[in-house]
């Protein structure tokens, strides 16, 4: 039997899947990103040090782990480099320990540049993206004219396709969003010395999963985004350009669904979400503060304020269906501690008839309001605690009635940024 697990996000990004995928692969021997690019930030914490992860999976902290950077991610060489060179900086060598696939498509500076072109001219009703160019990045790949991890190794035809394809973008930038022209030449410029660095990691890294799969190689997915920034789940048009949920490993490694054996949803004991679109439970004012200011709810990519709610069951259960999530993993209760009270989003209100409301889809999100059930917070620290028994019984019951409601074990309760603060209630290899 394989023991290859899943790690998504269930809720809009950020629930501190980096985290546990750093935890879980320190018994794991390859760790795989999958769908995403960038856009991404993952916090690790060790022994009190920080490093975010915007593309490398995170499980590249372990020196055995070998990291892979698989065809479903859209890939930025000028931030693969920077990262590169940040671990370089805190002692963490990734020579013949990280490849990337020759059919990721790369994210260019044109890419960047229509990113934001775009954002600019939809004003008000911008969709608050990251600016790191994913939605062009994912158009080029669909419209197959994408050039991709491949092409570096060419340079004659990489300057051929390069040429034509900044021209067809310059016809945008220029005559309808009134921005500069881009020079292809300074894009190759730039290109070289990095495909120096990367030529020998562009391999086929299907081929090299089916191998460890066949080696009995324990794997961890990385998911990158939350479900609901899915392009086909998510709150469209609010969200990202991948598929964030369980799909996007399949076609985004090439390996099939028969070799995961465990798909592990990431849950913050609460909910935030960053850039625009629906949101049922968010809150203002103390609530807000309390959440923003105890869990540091500021992007790890962009550095933006994250808006804040209480945990919203209905989107998780759907979240669990979509997913076939077979385990749950509960980040951040600790940020709970010193709350009066605490609330439970268990059903959705249709504002307007009074009558009882499923998730909603497309623009219907409107007239949602969100119905709560009440429990009493604890004064008690949960910060940093390591087993389950060491909890007050206020947050074993809330973390009793999740589990109630989504009909999924927790079986990870994480209690601190550190990689030390997590409470492994189940083993998963
Ligand atoms: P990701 O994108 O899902 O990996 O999550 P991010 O790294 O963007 O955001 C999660 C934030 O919460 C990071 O700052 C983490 O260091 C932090 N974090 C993760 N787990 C916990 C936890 O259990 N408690 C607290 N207080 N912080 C946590
Ligand atoms: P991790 O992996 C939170 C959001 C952006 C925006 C929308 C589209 O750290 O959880 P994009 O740049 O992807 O075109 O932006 O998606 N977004 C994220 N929000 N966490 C992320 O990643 C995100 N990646 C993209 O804020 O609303
Ligand atoms: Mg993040």
């Amino acid at each position: 039997m394989n023991k290859n697990i899943v790690i998504l996000g269930t809720q809009w990004g950020d629930e501190g899947k980096g985290k546990i995928v750093d935890c879980l692969t320190a018994d794991s021997s390859y760790v795989v990103r999958y769908q995403g690019g960038h856009n991404a930030g993952h916090t690790l914490v060790v022994n009190g040090k920080k490093i975010i992860l915007h593309l490398i999976p995170s499980g590249i902290l372990h020196n055995s782990v070998i990291g892979i950077i698989a065809n479903g991610v859209v890939v930025s060489p000028s931030a693969l480099i920077k990262e590169i060179n940040m671990l370089k900086k805190n002692n963490i060598f990734i020579s013949k320990r990280l490849f990337i696939s020759n059919s990721s498509p790369l994210i260019l500076q044109y890419h960047i540049e229509m990113d934001i072109a775009r954002e600019k001219k939809l004003g008000i009703n911008a969709l608050g993206t990251t600016g790191r160019g994913i939605g062009p990045a994912y158009e080029d790949k669909i419209a197959r004219r994408a050039l991709r991890m491949e092409d570096l190794k060419n340079e004659k035809v990489l300057s051929m396709r390069l040429e034509k394809i900044v021209d067809y973008y310059n016809h945008q930038l220029v005559s309808f969003y009134k921005q500069k022209a881009i020079d292809y030449k300074t894009i190759l410029k730039d290109l070289l010395p990095i495909i120096d660095i990367v030529h020998d990691m562009i391999q086929d890294t299907t081929c090299i999963l089916h191998q460890a799969i066949k080696n009995n190689k324990k794997i961890v997915f990385e998911g990158a985004q939350g479900s609901f920034l899915d392009i086909d789940h998510g709150t469209y048009p609010y969200v990202t350009s991948s598929n964030s949920t369980i799909g996007g490993v399949i076609t985004g490694t090439g390996v099939g669904p028969k070799d995961l054996s465990c798909i592990i949803g990431v849950t913050k004991a609460y909910c935030t979400r960053v850039g625009n679109g629906p949101f049922p439970t968010e809150v203002f004012d103390d609530i807000d503060k309390h959440f923003s200011n105890k869990g540091h709810e500021f992007g790890s990519t962009t550095g933006r304020k994250r808006r804040t709610g209480w945990l919203d069951t209905v989107s998780l259960s759907r979240a669990v269906k979509i997913n076939s999530i077979s385990s749950l993993c509960i980040t951040k209760l600790d940020v709970l501690d010193g709350l009066h009270e605490i609330k439970i989003c268990t059903s959705y209100k249709n504002s307007n008839t009074l009558e009882s409301a499923s998730f909603p889809e497309g623009d219907n999100w409107e007239n949602i309001t969100p119905i709560y059930e009440t429990y009493p917070g604890w004064t008690k620290k949960t910060l940093g605690v390591k087993k389950l028994e060491h909890l007050p019984h206020e947050a074993r019951n809330y973390i009793n009635r999740i589990e109630e409601i989504t009909q999924i074990p927790i079986n990870i309760v994480s209690t601190g940024p550190d990689r030390s603060d997590i409470i492994l209630i189940q083993d998963f290899f």
